[in-house]
């Protein structure tokens, strides 16, 4: 038997959301799990992809042993009901830009959990999915939209379930992925985080979250636009983002410039924009990492609204 998912790219944070807060793209990892017929073989991982160099050069050093993510997410699930994954092939077709903070991990997490999951006839509801992928992650706001699309809020209880609520993303909101040609690694990014943040900050971000979630809802873009500041994670990582300080400040006094965030742990930079802010938004990024020698590819993303897919 084998098992074919399609998993789409994700961007956490958005902003004010640190941990919390995630949406999905129609940019697609699928990772294939087959039971191949030679006994002892064990668990083969493999990763294709049609990257250009750089991103081909990163694959390589993608564990693809017991150390890989992929292969610790169909253990736990095979453990989960007392099993352990043998005679097993993975394959990984990676579409998803590596180490740029679009959740190219979790899309591998998720599409390995959901084609196990298929392949042991199901032990595992949405629910044990959604929280076995956010105990590997450690934090649930790329998985969460992986496996259900869309934009959402999500957070890990004290028992390790899962609790998300979708939120209505206005249409007339446009998305743009500004996708460097630097990498930022998720661990790098979540070390120069501190332990511990002041009180002033935890407000700001805890009002800006609920600004955030009232502007989705009532298609506010002035409230949008306030929502989308962060102190919890940006300014920490400022200096992992050449340029990134030069492109929020002149962003912030653009007309149809709801905010600009980082994707996830960066590098990637999130454009919201609205009626024709996109253009000149694209421009500015553009022109700051160009003056930096950084290279970037722009995507206009429409929001991925149905999650992982088995698509056979
Ligand atoms: N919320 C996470 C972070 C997403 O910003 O570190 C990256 O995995």
């Amino acid at each position: 038997m084998k098992v074919s998912v399609k998993v789409p790219a994700t961007s956490a944070n958005l902003g004010p959301g640190f941990d919390t807060m995630g949406m999905a793209f129609p940019l697609y990892n699928t990772v294939t799990i087959e039971e191949t017929v030679m006994p002892g073989s064990g668990v083969l991982i493999e990763l294709v992809s049609d990257f250009d160099y750089r991103d081909k050069a990163l694959l390589e050093h993608v564990p693809v042993d017991e150390n890989s993510i992929i292969y610790k997410a169909v253990e736990l699930l095979y453990n989960s009901i007392g099993q352990t994954p043998a005679e097993l092939k993975i394959t990984v077709d990676s579409k998803i830009p590596m180490t740029r903070g679009l959740g190219s991990s979790s899309s591998v997490i998720v599409g390995a959990l959901i084609a196990a999951n298929e392949l042991l006839g199901r032990p595992a509801d949405e629910a044990a999915l959604l929280s076995i992928a956010a105990e590997i992650e450690g934090h649930p706001d790329n998985v969460a939209p992986a496996i259900l699309g869309g934009v959402l809020m999500a957070s890990i209880q004290e028992d390790a379930s899962v609790v998300y609520k979708k939120l209505p993303w206005p249409e007339e909101w446009k998305v743009t992925a500004c996708v460097p040609d630097f990498e930022l690694s998720t661990e790098i990014a979540r070390s120069v985080l501190p332990k511990e943040v002041p009180m002033k900050d935890a407000i700001f971000n805890a009002q800006r979250t609920a600004m955030f979630v009232d502007a989705i809802h009532t298609k506010d873009s002035a409230l949008m636009k306030l929502a989308l500041q962060d102190k919890l994670h940006q300014p920490y990582r400022m200096n992992l983002m050449p340029g990134l300080d030069k492109i929020m400040e002149q962003l912030k006094y653009e007309e149809n410039v709801l905010g600009c965030v980082v994707s996830g742990a960066g590098s990637t930079i999130l454009l919201i924009t609205e009626n024709n802010g996109a253009e000149k938004a694209k421009a500015i990024v553009k022109n700051i990492w160009h003056d930096l020698n950084v290279k970037v590819d722009m995507y206009d993303f429409p929001i991925d609204i149905n999650g992982a897919q088995i698509i056979s």
